[in-house]
């Protein structure tokens, strides 16, 4: 088994480094996806960083994760607090670590993201680092490989 593991982004996170800097930061999400790889390559972690802003793609990107991973963190973006299509392609994949990522603590802002539906599928779930989140993240599923 490779030590793959995907890094999935849900919709608009194409446009972070300039979307509402003060809420998500400056960084672009190639800088994130850069510093995940070389985060990876420290701990012996192939690292597939991906972004899409369709929930469809993500659900057939979360069923070859389970194929072809060893672990799973996914920022699904707005769709953590909408998808059940998400929710349902995380329980399929089952046992398959995953780890949730936010860049913003989703909790210190409107009511309406409080919740996930992801959360309670996940392994874990990282919220507030903003880009470190994703290296935490990576380090916490090295640690169960
Ligand atoms: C986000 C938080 C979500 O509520 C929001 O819709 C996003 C980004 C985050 O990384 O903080 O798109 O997932």
């Amino acid at each position: 088994m490779t030590n793959t593991v995907f890094i999935l982004n849900g919709p608009n996170l194409n446009m972070l480094g300039k979307r509402e800097p003060g809420i998500y930061g400056g960084k672009t999400l190639d800088q994130i996806g850069d510093d995940c790889r070389d985060a990876g390559k420290e701990i012996g972690i192939d690292v597939d960083f991906r972004q899409s802003n369709h929930e469809g793609v993500l659900v057939d990107w979360i069923q070859e994760a389970g194929a072809a991973a060893k672990g799973l963190i996914i920022n699904p973006g707005a769709y953590s607090h909408t998808s059940i299509a998400i929710h349902d392609a995380i329980r399929s994949v089952s046992p398959l670590p995953v780890a949730e990522v936010h860049l913003s603590n989703i909790h210190a802002r409107e009511e309406f993201r409080h919740h996930s539906w992801v959360t309670a599928v996940a392994t874990g779930m990282i919220c507030g680092f903003g880009p470190y989140g994703y290296t935490m993240a990576l380090h916490a599923l090295a640690a169960r490989f």
